[in-house]
């Protein structure tokens, strides 16, 4: 049967920068920063507001309207229609103008401006420094939705934003960073969104290869044959039950000033593009979320995509390993073993432990193949990680203290929240298998004992392993996170390698 297709989607906002006052900018609506009342003081208006405020009382109105500042609070003031094009003025809070509250303030008037041509605000002029990154990842992923309806979208992302008060040639540079921060978040949501009826490896595959053309990365796929050839086992055993074969794909980026000495990083991401648990077979409730399986490689190849845009200093490969986890005659049994990549082998006592065995393959071909100077592996990995940290925090392990450091100043700056877990090795030896070199099902504590399974394949290499089963699916809209499937990690892993030195205190250890 030919791959479906899919309809018109929903398209992020456009933004422009201008120096003028948002009044003056003849949009329909004029979107004002609220400074929450301190002690004794007032609510405060944010820069540009006197005339607005003039003519129609807006403190008056927050006053009546019990207003308090708060981030993403919003008070709407209709305009009669009348003069100019204006129609409603959206008085915005932003709490303590902190990162995060600006990201709420964004998604929030994203939400407030569906269906609406165009907006001019003058939030992020607030503290265009920081605000401005902030501010456009809320807007652009507070404004995403996925269409698959016979009607077309339920409604569509405010047209223009046009950010008031910044002046172009000071902060062009800026926004065209944070764009390209948010939109790699969008990327990664849309794939990990799409139904597996049409995402199937080779169709992730296709996916891969033009965001890499349009990038001008490197793009290599291996088709299952070339990966049995080559003695992937991980992925051809977890693929082999499939009606859709899996697929490796590879991404180059070189930066523009590459030279001998400029390291390496691989970037690893579980690319299971749907999850029934195999013959191990999932319960109906477990199973409804699993086409976002795919969310370490969907971030992965969104990461990949924007690595020129943001800067980054340094050589970076994106593996992804992609496999749809079915149940048929070909299935891998509960007992088989499989030998991934390298030659290590696993017990496979539990089918839906599927992602770990194609991951080691793909962190094994890195360390042999590549030699990076870090490795990085994200994925949907362990339900037990959502037990550990419920869905507003991924999970990650790490072997190198500095590296940890990296990311975590990179959640802190993106917004994309992690927690550090100990790679404790008192747990080895429950990954004893009395065939194999490992058994892949080891049991609890999950999270743990999985990414000491993938420790094995790692060699010595400065690795961190991030586990978003915990907030790979948002239960309901919260902030920039919209129902559903979140693509989290690539707009932390485009903060850490845009940096100046993303490998700093890294490689000397
Ligand atoms: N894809 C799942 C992990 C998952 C669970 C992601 C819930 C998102 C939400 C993974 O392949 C899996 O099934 N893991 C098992 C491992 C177990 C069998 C050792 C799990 O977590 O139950
Ligand atoms: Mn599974
Ligand atoms: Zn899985």
């Amino acid at each position: 049967m030919a791959a479906p297709t899919l309809p018109p989607q929903v398209i992020p906002p456009r933004f422009v920068l201008s120096p003028l006052a948002p009044e003056a900018l003849e949009a329909e609506v004029v979107a004002l920063p609220v400074e929450p009342a301190e002690g004794d003081a007032a609510l405060v208006l944010g820069p540009g507001a006197v005339a607005l405020d003039e003519r129609f009382d807006l403190i008056g109105v927050l006053e009546s309207e019990r207003a308090t500042g708060k981030a993403g609070e919003i008070v709407a003031v209709p305009v009669p229609a009348g003069r100019g094009p204006l129609r409603r003025i959206l008085l915005v809070g932003v709490g303590a103008q902190r990162r995060d509250d600006f990201r709420r303030a964004g998604a929030a008037l994203a939400r407030a401006t569906r269906d609406i041509g165009s907006v001019a605000t003058s939030i992020p002029a607030l503290e265009p420094s920081y605000a401005l990154e902030a501010f456009v990842a809320g807007a652009v992923l507070g404004s995403f939705d996925f269409n698959w309806r016979s009607t077309g979208p339920a409604w569509q992302a405010v047209g223009t934003v046009t950010l008031a008060d910044i002046a172009p040639e000071e902060y062009g540079d800026a926004l065209a960073r944070a764009e390209a921060i948010a939109h790699a978040g969008w990327r990664a949501r849309f794939l990990a969104t799409v139904p597996a009826n049409l995402k199937s490896p080779a169709w992730l595959a296709e996916q891969a290869v033009a965001a890499a053309a349009e990038a001008g990365l490197e793009a290599k796929v291996w088709d299952e044959h070339q990966l049995a050839a080559e003695g992937f086992g991980g992925i051809i055993g977890v693929g082999q039950g499939s009606a859709t074969p899996p697929r490796l794909i590879r991404l180059d980026y070189t930066p523009a000033k590459a030279g001998r000495r400029t390291p390496t990083v691989v970037l690893v991401g579980k690319g299971i593009t749907f999850d029934t648990g195999g013959l191990s077979i999932k319960p109906g409730q477990a199973m409804t979320t699993m086409k976002r399986d795919m969310t370490g490689g969907a971030v992965v190849i969104a990461t990949m995509a924007a690595l020129a845009q943001v800067g980054c200093p340094v050589r970076v490969v994106g593996l992804i390993p992609a496999a749809e986890n079915a149940v048929s005659g070909s299935a891998l049994r509960p007992g088989d073993v499989v030998r991934h990549y390298g030659g290590r082998t696993s017990e496979v006592t539990n089918t839906d432990a599927e992602g770990r065995l194609v991951l080691a393959d793909g962190l094994a071909y890195a360390v042999e193949r590549i030699k990076p100077d870090v490795l990085v592996d994200v994925a949907t990995l362990t339900g037990a990680m959502k037990v550990a940290l419920g869905q507003h925090l991924g999970g990650y392990f790490a072997n190198r203290d500095a590296l940890a450091t990296q990311v975590d100043r990179a959640s802190q700056v993106s917004g994309e929240e992690v927690w550090r877990m100990p790679l404790f090795a008192g747990y080895e030896d429950k990954l004893a298998s009395t065939v194999a070199d490992a058994d892949n099902g080891p049991g609890g504590p999950g999270a743990i004992t999985a990414a000491l399974f993938l420790q094995h394949f790692v060699g010595d290499l400065p690795w961190l392993h991030l586990d978003v089963a915990s907030i790979g699916d948002a239960p309901e809209e919260r902030f920039e996170w919209t129902k559903g499937p979140t693509g989290f990690g690539a707009r932390l892993l485009l903060t850490w390698l845009g940096s100046d030195d993303p490998l700093q205190g890294i490689r000397v250890e």
